[in-house]
């Protein structure tokens, strides 16, 4: 943790939660609390997963959500909100969000202009109560992929007992990722890579001198990792599609 953070990051990947996240994050929590910072749970990509009953964002101090388009609960523009149990701190967001005004024309903190604009708060309302739908077609596919694929020589996110996942993407694991791409945009089906820059490695960090090398596991990740297709209005055709284009590519690899 850097020195002059007050608030450190935890993120919920891919919308999948278990219990080794939840010790995981313990521990950091800790070491925020010890060195008088905040953890704040980034949970952008997890709204509506839990573990063994705890939902996502319910673990820590303050968590983060996104209501990107592209998001389990997607507004038509940006939009996010923050969770917390801690009074004080939801009064000292409430400031920062605009202004930093404790009542009108009156900063008492240097805030911002950050408030969600009425037109994404009136989609969201809308589509808050399609959220469990949304969230349990998003299993099924996932699992529709998880039975095909576990034949094939790719690795997918494991699922823990008690993890109920809200999977925002579909990620998987082979070292012909670019390859298996390409195959997969001849047959019309889209792929993304999340991310193929690691943090260390990105231009905005260069003043922290890390090197290639530095992080082989988030190296190794963005070299290897494909999300395919995800979203609860994918047809079951057009999972099916996603599913032979996976098959033909291995059966022609080997
Ligand atoms: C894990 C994670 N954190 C943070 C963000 C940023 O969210 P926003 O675009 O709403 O600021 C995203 C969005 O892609 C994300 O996936």
């Amino acid at each position: 943790m850097r020195e002059t953070a007050r608030a450190a990051p935890a993120r919920v990947p891919f919308g999948s939660l278990d219990d080794d996240y939840r010790k995981r994050r313990s521990a950091i929590d800790e070491l925020a609390r010890e060195t008088g910072r905040i953890l704040v749970e980034d949970c952008a990509q997890s709204l509506g997963a839990s573990v063994n009953g705890g939902k996502a964002g319910s673990f820590g101090t303050v968590a983060a959500f996104s209501f990107y388009p592209t998001k389990n609960l997607g507004a038509y523009g940006d939009a996010g909100a923050l969770a917390t149990g801690d009074p004080e701190l939801a009064r000292l967001v409430e400031r920062l969000r605009q202004y930093g005004w404790s009542r009108r024309d009156y900063s008492e903190v240097e805030g911002r202009n950050s408030r969600m604009d009425e037109l994404q708060a009136a989609v969201l309302r809308a589509k808050l109560p399609l959220l469990e739908a949304d969230n349990a077609r998003r299993r099924e596919i996932a699992k529709r992929y998880d039975d095909a694929l576990a034949r094939l020589p790719l690795a997918v996110l494991r699922r823990r007992p008690g993890s109920l996942p809200a999977p925002h993407l579909y990620p998987v694991r082979t070292l012909a990722r670019d390859e298996l791409a390409r195959h997969l945009s001849s047959r019309g089906v889209e792929t993304a890579i999340h991310y193929p820059v690691p943090l260390h490695l990105q231009p905005a960090y260069a003043f922290l001198e890390h090197r290639r090398g530095d992080f082989p596991v988030s190296e190794e990740s963005c070299e290897t990792v494909l999300s395919l297709p995800m979203y609860p209005t994918l047809s079951d055709a057009q999972v099916e599609a996603v599913v032979s284009g996976v098959e033909a590519f291995f059966e022609e690899e080997t």
